[in-house]
């Protein structure tokens, strides 16, 4: 891992995947299952390990004990996440007794760390392939591999992975995709595990990127959400061209595809012509989930963030001033080392300044390699968990005002499914990405429908439909 932090830029070749025609029925007859944990990247690289799976004739199994191929596509980003992959990879054994040709694959973030991996080694042998976030394109080698030798396959790449365009994908939803614009991130925020995980920042090219929206659009995808670490640093790294995010957005708007998103942007990176761009593009939704991490300056510095409360503030106030409407989310982290009370109120200052509409938090996790998991760390996790409850309290406060200037407004909806917890009713987000429950048939499903919000709740809106336009 220490030597993630000397690479350079500049050196990523971009190639085509070719698919193995000699294992086109390696999956014949057999079945395969995903168990995907962490972000939307994890989300992304599952679809394309379904997609590789059933070019090699693998059929979906509707649950673990079904599969003969069982994955888990790991996150490495907090402690928590590791240990709940290590508790349910102990409880595999059994399903081995009852299928003994089940092969179990981890891959992901996980088998980034070394430590990871030696401890798979020595422990879980009932794993059979371990492979990283660089390796996906070379699974049907590694299964062909794993059938022949009946040992265990570890194979890591390193940090430096290049761009493999035309992955077979399986994507999860027939209206909304993600698509990867870029891998990998070069911030080391002192924090994070991600640059160690996921490599240097790699840029899709333009024109592959802008060819797999106009196939989505042509598709009837009505919504795509671009993804990357850092979305702003897109087209950085390019040696033949310049070409940044702003530019990106101008070319994918004018696909037409109803509904653009875009996640995560990194506060020192966003520029005013990104912010030009939502403002007057077409298409662009207006949500914008952009994580602070702190308001303490001090912290922020520790954090190696690069910016300062003031400057995230200024940065937002202008984007307000572009889009009034705009709905901002965040992601915070409490009880980052040698955090005080005094730093904790700014970032409840910050909190009650910044107006977010939502945010994910979470208390400190140190990750092995990291810097921060070696500063002094003097918080007794009480005091950050009590500190997490207060600042949750002032978040759900922001959760329902956001929701509530929606009360009485008529807000466009893709309808996504049936609620789950009231089956009785449909759901679906606005363009602010509030999440919204009405009644209707099922076959709305996959349609934009306008609804009339009635009640705002901390979580949801509830409203009743008022027309529909049927897009399939
Ligand atoms: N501990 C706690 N939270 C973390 N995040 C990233 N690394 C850590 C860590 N070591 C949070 C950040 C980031 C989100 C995806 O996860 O808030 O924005
Ligand atoms: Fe991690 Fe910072 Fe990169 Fe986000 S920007 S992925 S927090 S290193």
């Amino acid at each position: 891992m220490c030597e993630a932090r000397k690479r350079r830029r500049g050196e990523v070749k971009h190639l085509q995947y070719t698919f193995p025609n000699h294992l086109k029925t390696l999956g014949i007859d057999k079945t395969y299952y995903i168990k995907t944990y962490g972000c939307q990247g994890n989300i992304a690289d599952s679809e394309k390990i379904a997609g590789i799976m059933e070019s090699l004739g693998y059929n979906p199994a509707s649950n673990e004990a079904g599969a003969d191929v069982l994955f888990f596509n790991t996150c490495a980003i907090r402690d928590h996440a590791e240990k709940r992959v290590f508790g349910e990879l102990g409880r595999l054994k059994g399903l081995k007794v009852a299928n003994p040709n089940l092969l179990i694959v981890l891959c992901g973030c996980m088998p980034q760390e070394e430590a990871t991996i030696e401890l798979i080694k020595q422990k879980y042998d009932q794993v059979d392939i371990v492979f990283g976030t660089h390796n996906i394109y070379n699974l049907p080698t590694l299964l062909e591999e794993a059938y022949q030798t009946r040992h265990p396959i570890v194979e890591v790449m390193s940090f430096e992975g290049d761009i493999i365009e035309e992955i077979p994908l399986k994507r999860g939803h027939s209206k909304k995709a993600w698509v990867d614009i870029m891998y990998g991130c070069d911030e080391f925020c002192t924090y994070c595990i991600v640059p160690y995980t996921r490599g240097t920042e790699r840029s899709r090219y333009p024109e592959d990127i802008i060819r797999e929206v106009t196939s989505l659009k042509e598709e009837g995808y009505l919504e795509v959400t671009l993804l990357g670490q850092n979305v702003n640093a897109y087209g950085k790294d390019f040696t033949d061209r310049t070409y940044g995010f702003s530019d990106l957005l101008w070319d994918l708007q004018g696909i037409n595809i109803p509904r653009i998103r875009f996640t995560t942007s990194h506060p020192r990176d966003l520029d005013p012509k990104t912010m030009d761009v939502m403002a007057k593009g077409n298409h662009i939704m207006p949500h914008l989930h952009l994580p602070v991490q702190s308001g303490s300056n001090a912290i922020l510095k520790k954090m190696n963030r690069k910016y300062t409360q003031e400057e995230y503030l200024d940065k937002i106030a202008r984007l307000r001033t572009l889009i009034p409407d705009i709905a901002i989310t965040t992601d915070i982290i409490i009880g980052f080392p040698g955090e005080s009370e005094e730093d904790f109120e700014a970032t409840l200052e910050l909190v009650r300044k910044a107006q977010f509409e939502g945010a994910y938090t979470f208390i400190f996790s140190p990750r092995q390699g990291t810097p921060a998991a070696k500063f002094e760390d003097t918080t007794d996790f009480s005091m950050k968990k009590a500190r997490l409850l207060k600042l949750n309290e002032l978040i759900n406060e922001g959760f329902a005002r956001g929701n509530q200037r929606f009360e009485g407004q008529i807000v466009e909806v893709l309808v996504e499914g049936v609620s789950e917890k009231k089956k009785h009713l449909l759901n679906g987000y606005t363009p602010h990405n509030k999440l919204v429950n009405f009644e209707g048939p099922k076959d709305l499903i996959g349609t934009m429908v306008r609804v009339f919000i009635e009640k705002a709740y901390t979580w949801h809106l509830k409203g009743v439909m008022v027309e529909h336009e049927k897009t399939t």
